[in-house]
């Protein structure tokens, strides 16, 4: 065989490895044809297929919310509860005696209000709206969340709650809300003060 033969060879050996793929479904399952389960996608397809169970946090009302991780998979990043079960707030965040009783340090200066205002832009205005009463429009996820079943969630509650209760719900969310550990301490303080700007107290 001559040279070229050869190199002609080789090259088809190699291109034609690479159909492999194509002509070996029956016999393999592929990776890349795995379930894929967005957040916010309607539950019920794949609890029909056995790929989740309901978790006992969402109870046993509609299937919507957050999804859980398909059993023996570990999302990026590892799950983190969101509250221990032995910390005492964990019965009810927001209402615990432990969140009323926390003092705001941070005074409303124009300073923490700009920053309170930009981190609501970033962190809560996709859910929340920008006015904070959650016109679908304005606030493309809580358009999803309606969707799946959880009506769009104005903020008009806010004048009702304590400093220390609305930190605590942007520190450990609930079911529906995320949770919010990585906003920090201060910068949950701003928010704070901004969402008495956007309501209020009488
Ligand atoms: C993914 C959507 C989503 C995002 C983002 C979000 N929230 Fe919420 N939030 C909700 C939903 C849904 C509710 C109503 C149900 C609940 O309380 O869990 C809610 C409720 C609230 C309430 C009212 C709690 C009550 O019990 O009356 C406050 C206050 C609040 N959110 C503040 C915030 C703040 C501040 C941020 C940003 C740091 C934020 N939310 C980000 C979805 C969201």
């Amino acid at each position: 065989m001559s040279r070229p033969e050869i190199t002609a060879i080789a090259l088809l050996a190699v291109i034609g490895s690479g159909c492999f793929e194509q002509v070996d479904r029956q016999w393999f399952s592929q990776m890349k044809e795995q379930p894929a389960i967005q957040a916010l996608e309607p539950r019920s397809p794949a609890l029909e297929e056995g790929l989740w169970t309901p978790t006992s946090e969402l109870g046993d009302g509609p299937l919507v919310g957050p999804w859980v991780p398909p059993e023996n998979t570990v999302p990026a990043g590892g799950i983190t509860p969101r509250i221990r079960p032995d910390n005492p707030m964990a019965a009810n965040p927001m209402h615990s005696p432990e969140a009323r009783a926390l003092r705001n340090p941070i005074a409303p200066t124009p300073a923490s209000l700009a920053r309170g205002e930009k981190l609501y832009g970033v962190h809560c205005a996709v859910c929340h709206a920008s006015d904070g009463m959650a016109s679908p429009v304005e606030a493309p996820v809580a358009g999803r969340l309606a969707a799946a079943g959880a009506p769009p969630f104005p903020l008009a509650s806010v004048p009702a709650y304590e400093d220390g209760m609305l930190y605590t719900k942007i520190r450990y969310g609930k079911p529906m809300m995320p949770a919010y550990p990585q906003i920090s301490s201060d910068d949950r303080w701003h928010i704070v003060n901004y969402l008495r700007v956007l309501f209020p107290r009488s």
